[in-house]
C-alpha cells in the first residue's frame, strides 16, 4: 500500500518587503541578500494575520470537496506558538469547520516538526488506510532589528493531507535521523523573537546532513545515484545549495555545476520570495519543485533535509506520482504571490513593531488581510479568529 501526499498547498501573508529596502537603510550591497544569502523579500504578516489564519487558509483548498469525516488528525507544525496550553490548530479545526470526531494536536522541534508529524501521519494511516490526516506547518521568522538573522525572516503555512491515496507524492519509509542537543537557534518563552548563533547554525546544519545521510544509508536508504531531486530546509536559499554542495562532497558524486544546480533550482523559487518559514520551508520548497519544474516528475524519487534548531534532522525520500500535476494549487500560488503588497521601510517598522497586548483588555484589530481568515481581536486574553469576506 502506497501512503504519502493526497495534497499539498501554501499560504503566505499579505505583505512583504523586498531586500533592497533593507540593504539601503543597512548601507549594504543588496547583492549580499540577493546572491550572498538567496533571497530577494521577505513576506510580512497583516496584524490581523498569525499562524491560525494564514494555516486555515493554506488548508482551505485542501479540504474543500473532502469528506471531512475522514480526516480524522490534525497536526499543527509550529515553532511560533500563540499559546502555551492550546493547541493552534483547534482554532484552525474551527475555522475549517471540520468534523468535531477528530484528534488536533501541536507539535513542536524548531524548523523540523512538520517532517515529524507527516511520518506519524504516515503512520497512522498505514494501521487505518480509510482515515486521512491533514498535517499543517504554520510560521513567522522574527529576528532582532539589526541582528544577522533580520534579511532572514518571513513567514508561511503549509498544508499537506496524507492518505492511502497519495496523488502527490509516496513518501518512503526509510528514514536517516539525527539529534545532538545544540544551542544553534532557540527562543526562550518570555522572548518574540528568537536568538541565534547564525555561522555556527549553518555548521550544525551541515553536520546534521551528514549524519542523517549516513543513517538513511545505514537503515537501507537509496543510493544518491537513484534520487533525481533534492529539496532542503531553507532557511535562505543559498543554505540549501551550501547543503547540496556539501552532500555531493560526502557521497563523491561526480556531477558538473549545472547538473547538480538542476537537483535543487526549482525547489528555490517560491522561499526567495516568502522568506524563511521555519516548518514550512522545506515543503513550500517542494510545492516550488512540483510547481515550477518545466518537465513532468511522474516516477521521480525527491530526497527530503528536513533541520530543526537544537537539533533535530531527517532525511527521507518521496516518489512523485503518475497525474500529480492535475492536483497541484499552482494557480492559488502564483496569484497569492502576485498580490502580496510591497511595503516600504516605515510599514515594515509598523508590522514588526505592532504591539502584542498582554493586559487582558479590549483590543480590536483593523481588517488588513486580504486571505480568508483574520485574527479580529484580543479580548480577555482570548484570541478572536473569524471568517474575511474574500
Ligand atoms: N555580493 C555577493 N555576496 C556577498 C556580498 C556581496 N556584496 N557580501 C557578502 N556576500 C556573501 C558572503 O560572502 C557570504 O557568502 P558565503 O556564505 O558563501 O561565504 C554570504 O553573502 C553571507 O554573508 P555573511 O556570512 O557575511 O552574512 P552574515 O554573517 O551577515 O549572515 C547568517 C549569514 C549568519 C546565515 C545570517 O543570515 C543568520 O544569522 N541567519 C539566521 C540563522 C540561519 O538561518 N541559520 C541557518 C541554519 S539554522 C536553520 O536552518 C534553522 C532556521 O530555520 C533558523
Amino acid at each position: 500500500m502506497k501512503v504519502g501526499i493526497e495534497d499539498i498547498c501554501f499560504y503566505t501573508a499579505s505583505y512583504y518587503l523586498d531586500l533592497q529596502v533593507l540593504a539601503e537603510v543597512h548601507q549594504i550591497d543588496v547583492e549580499k541578500f540577493y546572491a550572498g544569502i538567496g533571497q530577494e523579500q521577505m513576506s510580512m504578516a497583516a496584524p490581523d494575520e498569525d499562524i491560525v489564519t494564514m494555516a486555515a487558509a493554506a488548508a482551505l483548498p485542501v479540504v474543500e470537496g473532502q469528506d471531512k469525516s475522514a480526516i480524522r488528525t490534525l497536526l499543527f507544525a509550529s515553532e511560533s506558538g500563540i499559546d502555551q496550553s492550546k493547541s493552534a490548530g483547534v482554532y484552525v479545526h474551527r475555522l475549517l469547520e471540520l468534523d468535531p470526531a477528530c484528534r488536533v494536536v501541536e507539535l513542536k522541534q524548531a524548523c523540523y516538526s512538520a517532517t515529524s508529524a507527516i511520518q506519524m501521519a504516515c503512520a497512522l494511516v498505514a494501521r487505518q488506510p480509510q482515515q486521512k490526516v491533514l498535517v499543517i506547518a504554520s510560521d513567522i521568522a522574527r529576528y532582532d532589528l539589526d541582528s544577522s538573522g533580520e534579511p532572514t525572516q518571513g513567514c508561511g503555512a503549509v498544508a499537506m493531507l496524507i492518505s492511502a491515496d497519495p496523488k502527490i507524492m509516496e513518501v518512503e519509509p526509510v528514514s536517516g535521523l539525527y539529534t545532538e542537543d545544540v544551542m544553534d537557534f532557540w527562543r526562550p518563552n518570555y522572548r518574540g523573537t528568537a536568538l541565534v548563533d547564525g555561522k555556527y547554525s549553518t555548521k550544525v546544519y551541515l553536520k546534521s546532513l551528514k549524519h542523517a545521510w549516513l543513517d538513511y544509508q545505514q537503515q537501507g536508504g537509496h543510493a544518491f545515484s537513484e534520487f533525481n531531486y533534492f529539496c532542503y530546509h531553507q532557511p535562505f536559499t543559498r543554505m540549501a545549495q551550501k547543503a547540496h554542495s556539501h552532500l555531493l562532497k560526502q557521497v563523491g558524486a561526480s556531477l558538473s555545476m549545472a547538473e547538480a544546480e538542476a537537483q535543487i533550482a526549482d525547489t528555490l523559487s517560491y522561499n526567495r520570495s516568502i522568506g524563511n518559514s521555519y516548518t514550512a520551508s522545506i515543503y513550500i520548497g517542494l510545492t516550488s519543485l512540483l510547481e515550477n519544474a518545466e518537465h513532468d516528475l511522474s516516477g521521480q524519487r525527491v530526497g527530503f533535509f528536513s533541520y530543526g534548531s537544537g537539533c533535530v534532522a531527517e532525511l527521507f525520500s518521496g516518489v512523485v506520482q503518475p497525474g500529480y500535476q492535475a492536483h497541484l494549487h499552482k494557480d492559488y500560488h502564483q496569484t497569492l504571490l502576485a498580490r502580496r503588497q510591497s511595503v516600504d521601510y516605515a510599514t515594515y517598522r509598523r508590522l514588526y513593531d505592532y504591539p502584542n497586548p498582554v493586559d487582558g483588555g479590549e483590543h480590536a484589530i483593523a481588517a488588513e488581510t486580504t486571505g480568508p481568515f483574520r485574527l479580529a481581536a484580543i479580548s480577555q486574553h482570548k484570541r478572536i479568529y473569524e471568517k474575511t469576506a474574500s
